[in-house]
């Protein structure tokens, strides 16, 4: 689906990190399921999304999905650095990029921008299956769609490649960091987010 150039303009603006991918194609369409995903929730604008919503700190913890987004592609960006400079390890920096830059663009459905409801993305789908939809039906690589569907410590599927094992660790580092510099107390508070038996119980 052809998007205009002034939609494409202010997605880049938005992702900076998407002029380091260096296929036309995928960077085209990591931009295209941002637009088309914008169209399928009720936000007016991606700067009206907040990372969270409805969570129990979100008043006072809380920052704008597209911080978020460029938080945790800056950090998986660092990560890949070492992954290849000290540890040797191949990184496909296009595959982790438009990962990276997608992992939560399911935000733009999961609520409703004006009564602040629950969809039933939210409610019937785990979080990061419609980004998977997304990425498949504008035709990015399976690569990609695998980083958006295993992100969380809730998804059934792991990840698999290194490219998911950093977006995923990039996600959780960045919102502790924020947790963290916000507020340490909050970590260990009953209302922040818990391991237990690997899955995370939120607070009440
Ligand atoms: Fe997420
Ligand atoms: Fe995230």
């Amino acid at each position: 689906m052809a998007i205009s150039e002034v939609d494409k303009k202010h997605v880049e603006s938005l992702f900076p990190a998407l002029n380091e991918i260096k296929d036309f194609s995928i960077r085209e369409k990591v931009i295209t399921v941002w637009v088309e995903g914008l169209k399928d929730g009720n936000y007016d604008k991606i700067e009206d999304i907040a990372w969270m919503e409805r969570q129990p700190w979100s008043n006072k913890y809380t920052w704008s999905l597209i911080d978020h987004t460029n938080q945790v592609t800056s950090c998986a960006l660092a990560i890949a650095k070492f992954a290849k400079e000290v540890m040797a390890i191949e990184v496909n920096m296009d595959i982790l990029i438009a990962g990276a830059c997608l992992h939560d663009v399911d935000k733009t459905v999961l609520c409703d921008a004006k009564t602040k409801e629950r969809t039933d993305w939210y409610k019937k789908l785990p979080h990061g299956t419609y980004s998977a939809y997304m990425a498949l039906k504008y035709e990015l690589p399976l690569d990609v769609a695998h980083i958006l569907v295993s992100h969380t410590a809730f998804s059934a599927k792991r990840q698999q490649t290194v490219e998911a094992l950093i977006v995923h660790m990039a996600d959780y580092i960045t919102a502790d960091l924020r947790n963290l510099k916000e507020g340490v107390d909050f970590m260990f508070t009953a209302q922040a987010p818990h391991y237990f038996d690997g899955v995370i119980k939120l607070g009440t």
